[in-house]
Order: structure tokens, then sequence, then C-alpha cells
């Protein structure tokens, strides 16, 4: 029988729902395990510093999907080190679909000497349109997520849930992109703060001039780090990408709206992915736990 000692909660959260989730974890840890540490992984530097993680240690990866995949800058997951170590994913989304992300994740980890157990899909709000889901996660899904924490490492330490059956034959689905730059709307308000830069996971940002540095142009990942922390609101996307993209986001949001009762951004339940003796099974957080799949 596998026994967990301590957690590692291991956070990428450019405007904070990710890391939301994080913490509910972090709560739902706190009376099961001697120790739990948590581990913000947004910026380059803080993924220079190796997290080597004991076999009696739990490890919980959040992070938000981006174009149904794991985020660009966690590729590799070089700052990850297990060995033997069981992990939780959680794919932090923003209501449309998490695709490939946690499957991506779990064949990364276990490249990296993790064992993954289950993936766990959030609904949370969208951070390139603030209208989708846009209290969540709320009070239920901390709650949720809480419980879900100690019934995760319940099933992990009794042996109820096996090792996640990945599948890693089928390709993953390509990386997209949207070119959004934001950059300072009035660059005369800018306080020299540099927050803008010491927070964007890619560290692209001109400490001078707080724009992207031209020879960088096509590595901004879109993430709204930028937009969301300047504290003076200074940072948007230039209005010749806004306009269209706003249009394909407010289509994005209709199309997310006219969905059937239950899959509404505001009703989606948390869902997790795992294996048993049965096999590959969907649980839904805080309901009868049905298997559906
Ligand atoms: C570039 C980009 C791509 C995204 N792609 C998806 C996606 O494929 N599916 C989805 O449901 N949400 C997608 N989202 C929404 C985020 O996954 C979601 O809002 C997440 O909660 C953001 O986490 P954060 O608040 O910690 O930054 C995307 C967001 C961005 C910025
Ligand atoms: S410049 Fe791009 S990658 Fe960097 S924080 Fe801003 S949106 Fe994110
Ligand atoms: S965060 Fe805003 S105020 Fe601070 S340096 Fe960047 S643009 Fe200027």
């Amino acid at each position: 029988m596998r026994k967990i000692n301590r957690a590692t909660i291991v956070h990428f959260s450019p405007t904070g729902t990710v890391r939301k989730v994080a913490l509910a974890f972090k709560d739902g840890c706190a009376p099961l395990t001697s120790k739990v540490s948590v581990h913000d992984v947004l910026t380059p530097e803080s993924r220079t510093e190796l997290i080597d993680c004991t076999q009696d240690t739990l490890l919980i990866f959040a992070f938000p999907v981006y174009y149904g995949r794991m985020p660009l800058p966690l590729r590799g997951l070089n700052f990850l080190k297990g060995h033997g170590t069981p992990a939780i994913i959680a794919t932090v989304y923003g209501c449309r679909a998490c695709e490939d992300a946690g499957r991506e994740a779990a064949m990364e980890l276990t490249e990296r000497g993790f064992v993954p157990y289950c993936i766990g899909e959030v609904p949370a709000r969208h951070s390139l349109n603030h209208e989708v889901a846009p209290a969540r996660p709320d009070h239920r899904d901390a709650r949720e997520l809480r419980l879900l924490i100690g019934e995760l490492i319940r099933g992990i330490e009794g042996e109820t849930w096996l090792p996640y059956a990945c599948d890693t034959a089928t390709p993953l689905k390509p990386y997209g992109h949207q070119f959004l730059n934001p950059e300072p709307v009035d660059a005369t308000l800018c306080k020299s703060c540099f927050v803008c830069a010491k927070f964007c996971p890619m560290g692209i940002i001109d400490k001078d001039t707080k724009r992207i540095q031209e020879s960088h142009e096509n590595e901004c990942e879109a993430c709204m780090a930028c937009v969301e922390r300047c504290p003076k609101h200074l940072r948007a996307i230039p209005a010749k990408v806004a306009d269209p993209f706003k249009e394909h986001m407010r289509l994005f949001k209709e199309q997310l709206c006219s969905r059937p009762q239950g899959e509404l951004p505001d009703e989606l339940p948390i869902l997790v992915r795992l294996t048993d003796k049965t096999g590959a099974r969907l649980f839904k957080a805080g309901g009868s736990h049905e298997a559906t799949l």
C-alpha cells in the first residue's frame, strides 16, 4: 500500500484562475499530509529551479489549457523531477474544451519520473473573454476541489485507482497560436514598475519600452499576464488585432451560451478522468460519481 506523506503543488497561472484551483487543492491537502508546498512556475526564473519530488510525495500539477494543449512555456517540464512519484493533473479551461492538454501533461510527467493517476478538468473564467464563466472557480468549485483531493489521495493510497492509462499513440492536436501581443496604450502613464516584464512567462517584454522585444514578436503566448497585472491598467491588445479578435470572441461566447442546459459555462461540472480495475472512468466532482466513459 502506498503512503502519501507530503504534497507538492505546482501551478502556472497567468491570470489567476489556476492559482485559485491550486489553493483549493492546498486546503484539501492540509489535514492529510504532514507537509504541503506550493510552487508558482509562471516566470522563466521560477522554472530554473528543480522541484525534486520523493516517492512519498503527491504532485499536483495545475495549468491552463491553451488551444487544447499544455502551454508552450511548460513544455519538457525540466523544472520537475519525480522518483515514481504519484501525480494528479489539473487542467483548468475556459469552458470550451480540454482536448489533449491533460494527455500531454501525463506523457511529459511520465518522462520526468512521475506516475500520473488522473486528469481533472476544471471549468474557469476564460482569460481571453472574462464574460465566460466570470466567477469560476467559485466557492462551490473550491469546496468540491477540497473534497476531491481527499478522495483522490485515498484512492491512490488504497490502490482503488490505478496509474492513469494514457493513450500515447494518438498524435497530439497542433498547438494554435494567437498573436495578440499586448502593449501599453499610453506609455506616458507608465510608472515603470516592471510588473509586466517580471510576470511575462516568456520573458519577452523590453524593460525600456514595455513592449514585446522585436526579435521575440512571434513568442507572445497571449496569456494576458501583463494585461491583468499592470497596476495602471495600461496594457491592451493593439486595435488592429483587437477588433477582429473581439468578433471572434463574441461568436465564441455565443456558441458556448447556446449549449444545452448542464453544458453552459456556469453549469459545467468538474470532471476527473481516471483508471480503476474496470478501466477508464469519468468522475463528476460533487456529483453521483457515475462512470460515464
Ligand atoms: C492563448 C489561450 C488559449 C486558450 N485555449 C483554451 C482552450 O483551448 N480551451 C478552453 O476551454 N480554454 C482555453 N483558454 C482559456 C484558459 O484555459 C482559461 O481561461 C484558464 O482558466 C486561464 O488560466 P489563468 O487564469 O490561470 O491564466 C485559453 C486561454 C488563452 C489565453
Ligand atoms: S507579452 Fe504575451 S506572453 Fe508576455 S505576459 Fe503579455 S500576453 Fe503573456
Ligand atoms: S506594468 Fe504597467 S505601469 Fe508597470 S511597467 Fe508595465 S506598463 Fe508600465
